[in-house]
């Protein structure tokens, strides 16, 4: 199936949901206001892989990412790690609130797929 769809109605806010997509796993992640705070107050050029929050969400509150760790492809664990994000167990990598890489071997954020929301719908790929 090339897209798929999540009704946003039932992802309680702070919750992440785990949705298969092409045979992989996706993240969806209803933020808090303070999740949100804490993604835009990271000083940028001190990232890894500098990104803006802004310009990987298409609104603050949900964020989107391909459960893929960029270093060796493993499934980070949602919720965990120093950062509040994800933590890949395979090597120690740690990614933050916005799906970036803060910490360990990953060279690259967490992957923004493709998707649309439109009211409660959010529609992958
Ligand atoms: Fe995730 Fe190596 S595969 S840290």
């Amino acid at each position: 199936m090339a897209k798929v769809e999540v009704d946003l109605n039932n992802i309680p806010l702070g919750k992440t949901v785990t949705i298969k997509w092409r045979g992989k796993p996706v993240f969806v992640k209803h933020r808090t206001q303070e999740e949100i705070d804490e993604a835009n107050s990271v000083t940028i050029k001190s990232l890894p892989d500098p990104q803006v929050d802004a310009d990987r969400t298409q609104t603050p509150e949900w964020l989107v990412v391909v459960g893929i760790c960029t270093h060796l492809g493993c499934v980070p664990i949602s919720d965990s790690g120093d950062f509040g994000g994800w933590y890949c167990p395979c090597h120690g990598s740690h990614y933050d609130v916005s799906g970036r890489i803060r910490k360990g071997p990953a060279p690259l954020n967490l992957e923004v797929p493709e998707y649309t929301i439109d009211g409660s719908t959010m529609v992958i790929g």
